[in-house]
């Protein structure tokens, strides 16, 4: 008989957490956060209620101009599109456009939001593995950048550059390896196989789309600032290549979205503080990157970048209340919060940083955090250090801006209200809590019941 090899386990580091002293010191007391942006947590929820999502318009502002200066200092033409999936909420679009972002769509959907949010067609990026001829056709009318995904698409683009008489400018998407990123090659054409070199040539053979700019998103969350360094640097080898043997002179670059925020993944040692680049790390990659390009410098294709997270989850806050604080077999407490993973998706992914609106005294003490939901997976952490907080009082979620407020789910409640806090302390909704009518108004009886 073969005897059968034990399968490899990646070992994983947790951080211990004992709540008392550790080798450096006493745990550090949770600094408690009274107010956002001048507004105190107690006047937020009685104006809007509990559970809130709470956006800060000043850091949203903040990381926009953050991310456009750093990469403007090293490059002379930048773009930002922002990513309408992160959150597109129209409040939170509308302060991006109106810090001049672009925007950045995988839907038809969110294309028609965008143009609703004011922004022109032709400064839309239209990404995605699903763009049916429709979309296409009003993309391509209305002068935005398709971005091709397969060859299928390229097809249906041809098609409805024809049906339409024009000749439009696409990129296309391209995927590669890039040590330390898991390759996302389900999107776009691969680099180094050849397959891209081959979609560029049947673009042309075709003659009915001009290519005009190349596309990679490595993935998301990508703490190694190395990763852009490699993929700016083969997309400039490839845009070199381009231009060498087909004389195609790229308008644009654009390297997705991907950086990080200043949350911290469930298998992440160093806590987000410590462990996030800086806007600036991530600028640095590129340009470097880039700088392999063989073009003058007048015809150096514009640098569009189409961060999501790294610009809204800094600025996104759930207001959650205790509701019940009970104590496990294994003697842990628990406590039972007003929000659950049904809002808080990121939850299966993150260590939210959970913060009390008071200081308490106190020995922290580790906690389990579970929603409202009857349900065995709402836990939204599984495990933290925290004072004795008390039941009916309010806890801040921080950095829960991204993919929260469009993956959340109607299941079970109602989904929270979304406020912004503006300049001078105003505030106003950017969404209502949900209520019966809500459900009621999508849902149909049918006339023999
Ligand atoms: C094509 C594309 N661009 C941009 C983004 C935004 O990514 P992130 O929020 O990680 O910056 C995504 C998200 O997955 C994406 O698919």
């Amino acid at each position: 008989m073969t005897e059968l090899k034990p399968a490899y386990e990646r070992p994983l580091l947790v951080r211990h957490e004992s709540g008392l002293m550790n080798k450096y010191a006493r745990v550090q007391a949770l600094e408690p956060l009274q107010a956002i942006d001048g507004v105190p947590v107690s006047t937020l929820l009685e104006t809007y209620g509990s559970p809130l999502f709470v956006f800060s318009e000043k850091t949203l502002r903040e990381r926009y101009r953050g991310l456009h200066d750093a990469l403007a200092r090293r490059w002379p033409r930048v773009r930002i599109a922002w990513s309408y999936k992160t959150n597109y909420l129209d409040g939170i679009c509308r302060v991006f456009h109106d810090e001049g972002a672009w925007a950045e769509v995988v839907s038809e959907m969110e294309y028609d939001k965008a143009v609703a949010n004011g922004v022109d067609p032709s400064h839309i990026h239209f990404n995605g593995p699903y763009k049916p001829p429709a979309a296409l056709k009003k993309a391509f009318a209305g002068g935005a950048m398709v971005h091709l995904d397969h060859f299928d698409e390229m097809l249906r683009a041809e098609s409805a550059a024809d049906e339409l008489g024009l000749r439009p400018g696409v990129a296309i998407r391209l995927n590669l390896a890039a040590e330390g990123v898991p390759p996302w090659s389900r999107f776009g054409f691969n680099l180094e196989s050849g397959q891209a070199m081959d979609a560029v040539r049947r673009l042309l053979a075709g003659g009915k789309l001009e290519l005009v700019g190349l596309h990679c998103h490595l993935g998301t969350f990508l703490l190694d600032p190395a990763a852009y360094h490699v993929a700016a640097k083969k997309l400039a080898g490839f845009a070199n290549q381009l231009r060498s043997e087909l004389g195609i002179r790229l308008e644009f670059i654009d390297l997705g979205g991907g950086f990080a925020s200043h949350n911290t993944l469930k298998a992440q040692y160093l806590p987000a503080a410590q462990a996030t680049p800086s806007f600036e790390r991530y600028a640095d990659a590129i340009a470097e990157g880039l700088a392999e390009l063989d073009a003058p410098p007048r015809e150096r294709p514009v640098l569009v970048v189409e961060d999501g997270r790294a610009l809204v989850d800094d600025a996104g806050s759930l207001i959650t209340t205790v509701h019940a604080s009970k104590r496990l077999p294994d003697g842990r407490r628990a406590l039972v919060l007003d929000a659950g993973v049904n809002v808080l998706f990121t939850s299966f992914w993150y260590r939210h940083d959970v913060v009390p609106t008071r200081p308490i005294a106190g020995l922290p003490e580790p906690t389990v955090l579970y929603g409202p939901l009857c349900m065995n997976i709402d836990v939204v952490r599984d495990q933290l250090l925290l004072p004795p907080v008390e039941v009916g009082e309010p806890l801040v979620l921080r950095n829960t801006g991204a993919y929260n407020v469009t993956q959340w789910m109607q299941f079970i409640t109602y989904r929270p209200a979304v406020v912004l806090i503006g300049k001078n302390g105003q505030h106003a909704l950017l969404r209502k809590r949900e209520t019966l009518e809500t459900l009621k108004e999508r849902e149909v009886i049918p006339p023999w019941l």
